[in-house]
């Protein structure tokens, strides 16, 4: 043959690789709602910087009639390419290749990809869309999953590990994306459940459909397994661009800086008046987050999810950082199970890739009932608290108006190494609320008085002056300082700045005992 006839062969070899499962199946993915594996490629890599490996796999089963059925790929593209320039390691399921399934050859090609992208220290993103373990190679496929499943639990705080569901996702493979960092989903078109609606009809009776049972809605707002939730996949995609900016290449490395021409030393007027003269009244603690960071840029995570507390990445004076903020507009900011779960995962998230942490307090306490109590809020608010005693990363607190209870010590406070800890001068830093703490202290006082709601105003008040202040914990060093809320934007820089170099280290041992 020559070389001439060779050419032509790879060229034959290289398109029947590229088709996938062939034409038709391409068309009844795009009747779907859905892209093939390549089109999803185009919209997360910078235009032509994809490089594919192992396009000439195969499959090696001979059961259930696949001998003579091999497609090249065997059902996942994988490679490496970049985003906004920077590296990161790719793997795109193709559904129409036996549904994207999981098979012994599929898995090796994504462990070699995890092996790589390990080694070399750069994000790894998972395009999902698959029926599963390949059902035709039975243990071997569960084996392949497994393999998986490992190499992300090896990587988990080495490099960034990105889950985006864009179609089916059942049983055990859920447990591949949920390991991961961040999970994004689709409306209508991606789907997460152990078990689907039928075994779930026969075993508990219940009625309901895929999207009711595990869509992206569901995930991102109920179940917190989702993080993001997109209206399509060009929309899903573009977000997953948006958030790698954010995130540096792996846990030896800064995130990456990025110049802004929003003044460093910009005051914010509006920030005077954003919390409300009457401290039992809401506010959006979204407007303060965007008063502070560079542009007002907030790429918010989990938003829809434990609304309570909001967590997310921006930039401050061009530090990539990680904030987590009370939501006094949601259950008045209170820290419950959910938004123990969530702030305490994203904490260790920052942490683990060297990504600052700005925290911006408004929180009344942990939130009582029985609800809560059995379900566990002792072990769920002990995570957050956890997470943020743990983290090394450079720590800053905004302390905008309650700082309550045990949620004071929790949400960052100096005395868990929080590096710079402010507050605003409408800070209320106390064991409890001042309606509270009469209760307890004056309860027969004011049960003997002729006027028990008088008595219970003048004892409140008096409480206000002597305790509803932050100039006890400024006076004991617990703040380092009281400010115009007007500066926050620059002292956040100044703190951030002045934290560059910061080296703190935990006590050596195999790893803490995190409560789960
Ligand atoms: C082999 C599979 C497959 C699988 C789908 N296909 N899933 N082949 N193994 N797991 C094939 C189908 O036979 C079909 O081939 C093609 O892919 C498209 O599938 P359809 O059923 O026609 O598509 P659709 O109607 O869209 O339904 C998609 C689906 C369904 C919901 C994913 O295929 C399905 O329920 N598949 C099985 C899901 C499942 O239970 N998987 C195992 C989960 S447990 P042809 O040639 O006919 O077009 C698991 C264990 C993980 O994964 C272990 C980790 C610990």
């Amino acid at each position: 043959m020559s070389i001439q006839e060779k050419l032509t062969r790879l060229q034959e070899l290289s398109e029947e690789a590229r088709l996938g499962g062939g034409p038709d199946r391409i068309q009844a993915q795009h009747d779907r709602g859905k892209l093939s594996a390549r089109e999803r490629l185009d919209l997360l890599l910078d235009e032509g910087s994809f490089v594919e490996l192992d396009r000439f796999v195969t499959h090696r089963s001979s059961d259930f009639g696949l001998g003579d059925k091999k497609v090249l790929g065997d059902g996942v593209v994988t490679g490496y390419g970049t985003v906004h320039g920077r590296l990161v390691y790719v793997f795109s399921q193709d559904f129409t290749v036996f549904g994207g399934s999981l098979s012994e050859a599929h898995a090796e090609k994504i462990v070699k990809l995890q092996d790589m992208a390990l080694k070399n220290g750069a994000p790894i993103i998972g395009l999902n869309d698959s029926g599963g373990a390949r059902i035709q190679e039975g243990v071997v496929s569960l084996g392949g999953y497994a393999d998986i499943f490992l190499r992300n639990t090896l990587a988990s705080g080495v490099i960034p590990q990105i889950s985006v569901i864009l179609g089916p996702c059942a049983g055990g493979a859920v447990y591949s994306p949920a390991i991961t960092d961040f999970v994004y989903m689709v409306r209508g078109t991606s789907f997460m459940f152990v078990t689907g609606p039928n075994v779930v009809k026969t075993v508990t009776h219940e009625d309901i459909d895929m999207e009711g049972l595990g869509g992206a809605d569901v995930h991102a707002s109920k179940s917190g397994v989702a993080h993001f939730a997109a209206d399509s996949e060009p929309e899903c995609l573009a977000s997953v661009r948006e958030m790698i900016q954010y995130l540096p290449s792996n846990n030896r490395e800064l995130p990456p800086e990025t110049a802004s021409a929003d003044p460093h030393d910009r005051r914010d007027e509006g920030l005077l008046t954003v919390v409300p003269e009457n401290p039992n009244h809401p506010y959006d603690m979204r407007e303060v987050i965007r008063a502070v960071v560079d542009d007002g840029d907030f790429y918010e995570v989990h938003e829809k999810f434990a609304a309570n507390i909001l967590c997310g990445f921006a930039r401050i004076g061009g530090h990539s950082v990680g904030i987590v903020a009370n939501q006094p507009a949601v259950l008045a900011g209170v820290l419950d199970i959910d938004s123990s779960d969530k702030g305490g995962r994203f904490v260790r998230f920052c942490d683990a890739f060297n990504i600052p942490l700005v925290v911006l307090e408004d929180v009344p306490g942990f939130l009582p009932g029985v609800a809560q109590e059995h379900g566990g809020i002792i072990r769920h608010g002990a995570k957050l608290l956890y997470a943020f005693a743990e983290a090394t990363v450079p720590k800053v607190t905004v302390i905008t108006r309650k700082a309550y209870g045990g949620a004071y010590d929790v949400m960052n406070s100096k005395h868990i190494r929080g590096d710079v800890n402010l507050a605003w001068p409408q800070a209320e830093i106390a064991v409890m609320g001042p309606k509270g703490a009469v209760e307890v202290l004056f309860r027969k006082e004011i049960a003997a008085s002729d006027d028990p709601e008088a008595a219970t105003d003048a004892r409140i008040e008096e409480y206000r002056e002597t305790f509803a202040h932050p100039y006890i914990a400024a006076s004991r060093g617990f703040v380092d300082d009281v400010i115009d809320p007007r500066d926050t934007r620059p002292r956040l820089v100044s703190a951030l700045d002045m934290l560059r170099n910061k080296r703190d280290e935990n006590p050596v041992r195999k790893h803490g005992n995190i409560p789960l």
